[in-house]
């Protein structure tokens, strides 16, 4: 598959990622499929997406016809096979636990076309987590995005050993055709590299203050200030979500075994209460008045 071959991309699961990535793509021009077993999750991203568009409609940043046009470009699936028929590209963004993704990839398998390049935005499993659910497997490989999809500029792209240099090629020009910035990966490797970097500068962040050497609030002033992070270590956990902190942490000490990656408690102790940050109300920060 090249790049000029792609002309409709399925994005499967319609969360948070899931549906600003969809966005995205659709602001590119592509007509996009946007699957979720729940409606009500697919209606709540168009929502989402329409309002972020809108602001920048309001701010004078979007045309409002072409801000029209691109939301009108994803149309809402709750049913898998249809939303991938006539899929060139299918990006997975379901939820980060392995039985689902391999469920969902024996699916695509079944329904999507096999030249169809299927890439994975996990960023705790590498696409050989999935190799053997899909026949071809030099178009699997994994396409990570960050949060929020429709802000952050980096993409990595990350070569599976299955991975053939086509399906490469495409995804990197293809990451460039949506506006955004791609890196390649060129072997599988815990977290890739900016999570790598991230989780591990964010333990640290959290070691100090569980220490008592600082305030969670210093140690975000600190890091916003000194090293100019647009959000301190606290903040970007309860942006991307305790639970997904703590599960990017726990699957790196159990892929590495490396002691580095083990949540603490200042974040297992809150994602056990369910303070899950901004999306619960209630992270690190209190969110209930904002
Ligand atoms: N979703 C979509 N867009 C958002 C957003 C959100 N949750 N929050 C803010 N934005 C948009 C705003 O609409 C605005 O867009 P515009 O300029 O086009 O109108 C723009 O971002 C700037 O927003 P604000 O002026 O309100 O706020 P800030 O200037 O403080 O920026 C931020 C907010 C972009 C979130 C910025 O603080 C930031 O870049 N934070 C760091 C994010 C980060 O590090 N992400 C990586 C997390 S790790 C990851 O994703 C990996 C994964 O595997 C877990």
């Amino acid at each position: 598959m090249t790049v000029e071959e792609i002309g409709t991309v399925c994005v499967v699961g319609a969360g948070t990622m899931g549906a600003q990535i969809a966005q995205q793509v659709a602001l590119a021009g592509y007509p996009v499929r946007l699957f979720s077993r729940s409606q009500t999750r697919l209606d709540e991203a168009v929502r989402s997406n329409a309002k972020l568009l809108g602001k920048r409609v309001e701010k004078g940043k979007l045309d409002a016809a072409e801000c029209e046009a691109s939301l009108a470009r994803v149309t809402t699936h709750t049913d898998l096979a249809e939303a991938v028929r006539d899929a060139d590209l299918v990006i997975e963004s379901v939820a980060e636990d392995r039985e689902t993704k391999r469920n969902i990839c024996e699916q695509l398998n079944r329904h999507a076309a096999p030249a169809a390049i299927i890439a994975s935005n996990s960023s705790t499993m590498a696409s050989s987590f999935f190799a053997d659910c899909i026949e071809n497997d030099q178009r699997l490989l994994n396409v990570h995005f960050f949060n929020p999809a429709l802000v952050m500029q980096l993409v990595e792209v990350v070569r599976g050993p299955h991975t053939s240099d086509e399906t490469v090629d495409t995804c990197m020009e293809f990451v460039r055709r949506i506006g955004r910035t791609p890196v390649l990966v060129e072997r599988e490797t815990y977290g890739f590299i900016a999570n790598r970097i991230l989780f591990i500068a964010m333990q640290e962040a959290f070691r100090l203050v569980e220490d008592g050497y600082v305030s969670m609030e210093d140690a975000d002033l600190a890091v916003k200030n000194g090293l100019n992070w647009p959000m301190g270590p606290f903040e970007l956990a309860d942006l991307v979500g305790l639970d997904i902190t703590q599960d990017i942490l726990s699957q790196g000490h159990l892929q590495t075994g490396e002691e580095r990656w083990k949540p603490t408690p200042i974040l297992t102790g809150r994602t056990a209460k369910g303070e899950l940050g901004r999306k619960s109300g209630k992270g690190f920060y209190d969110y209930a008045r904002s």
